[in-house]
C-alpha cells in the first residue's frame, strides 16, 4: 500500500503517519514511513531551502516541492513498491495541489501536471486528509513558525478550503477524517479504512 496524510499545518498528520506505520508494522508488515518535502538527502536540503530560506517566487516554490518529491519517488517509493513494502508518507502531491494549486493561486490542473512528470504519475492507493477548524490548528502548531505556517490564518483557511474541495473530486481516494477525535481512536479508524487493501 502507498498510503499519504493530508491537512493543514497542525492537523495531527505527522502522529498520524507515525501511528500507522506503527500498527502495521506490529502486524507483521515491512513499512517505509517518510515525509515531504525531504526523505532524501536531497529532499532535505530541498527542504531547509523551501521552508527557511529567504523569498522563493510562486513558481519556483512549486517547482521544488516537485523536484523534491521526484527524488523521492526515484530514491525511496517506487523501490519500496517493487519490493513489495507498504509505504506511508506525510504530505504528498495533494498538499501541493492545495497550496501551490490553490492557496498561491497557481492552478490545481497545471501544478497536477508539473507533478504527475515528476513522479512519473505514481499516486497513493490512499489519502487521510485531517481536517480541522483553522483556528485550532494555528493554536495546536505552536510558536516556531517556518516560511508556508507564517502566511497566517487567511493563507491556512485558503488551504483547508483546497483540501475540501479535493476530497471532493477524489473522493475514492481521501478519506475525510475528523482530527478532533483523541488520537488512539482517529489511528484506528484509519486502519479499518484500510482493511481492504491490506
Ligand atoms: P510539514 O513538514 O507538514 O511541516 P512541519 O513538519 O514543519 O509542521 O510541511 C512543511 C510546509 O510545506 C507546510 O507548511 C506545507 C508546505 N508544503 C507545500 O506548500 N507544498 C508541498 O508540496 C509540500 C509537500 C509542503
Amino acid at each position: 500500500m502507498f498510503i499519504t496524510f493530508e491537512g493543514v499545518d497542525g492537523s495531527g498528520k505527522t502522529t498520524q503517519t507515525r501511528l500507522l506505520a506503527e500498527r502495521l508494522r506490529e502486524e507483521g508488515r515491512e513499512v517505509v514511513a517518510t515525509r515531504e518535502p525531504g526523505g532524501t538527502e536531497l529532499g532535505e536540503r530541498i527542504r531547509d531551502l523551501v521552508l527557511h530560506g529567504g523569498d522563493v517566487t510562486p513558481w519556483a516554490e512549486a517547482s521544488l516541492f516537485a523536484a523534491a518529491r521526484a527524488q523521492l519517488v526515484d530514491e525511496v517509493i517506487r523501490p519500496a513498491q517493487e519490493r513489495g513494502v507498504d509505504v506511508v508518507c506525510d504530505r504528498y502531491i495533494d498538499s501541493s495541489l492545495a497550496y501551490q494549486g490553490v492557496a498561491r493561486g497557481l492552478g490545481v490542473d497545471r501544478v497536477l501536471e508539473l507533478n504527475l512528470l515528476a513522479t512519473g504519475g505514481v499516486l497513493p492507493d490512499k489519502t487521510f486528509f485531517l481536517v480541522l477548524p483553522v483556528e485550532e490548528a494555528v493554536r495546536r502548531r505552536g510558536g516556531d513558525e517556518d516560511r508556508l505556517e507564517e502566511e497566517g490564518a487567511e493563507f491556512a483557511r485558503r488551504v483547508d478550503g483546497a483540501y475540501r474541495e479535493l476530497a471532493a473530486a477524489f473522493a475514492k481516494r481521501v478519506v475525510t477524517v475528523d482530527a478532533k477525535q483523541p488520537t488512539e481512536e482517529i489511528a484506528s479508524f484509519i486502519r479499518g479504512e484500510l482493511r481492504d487493501l491490506s
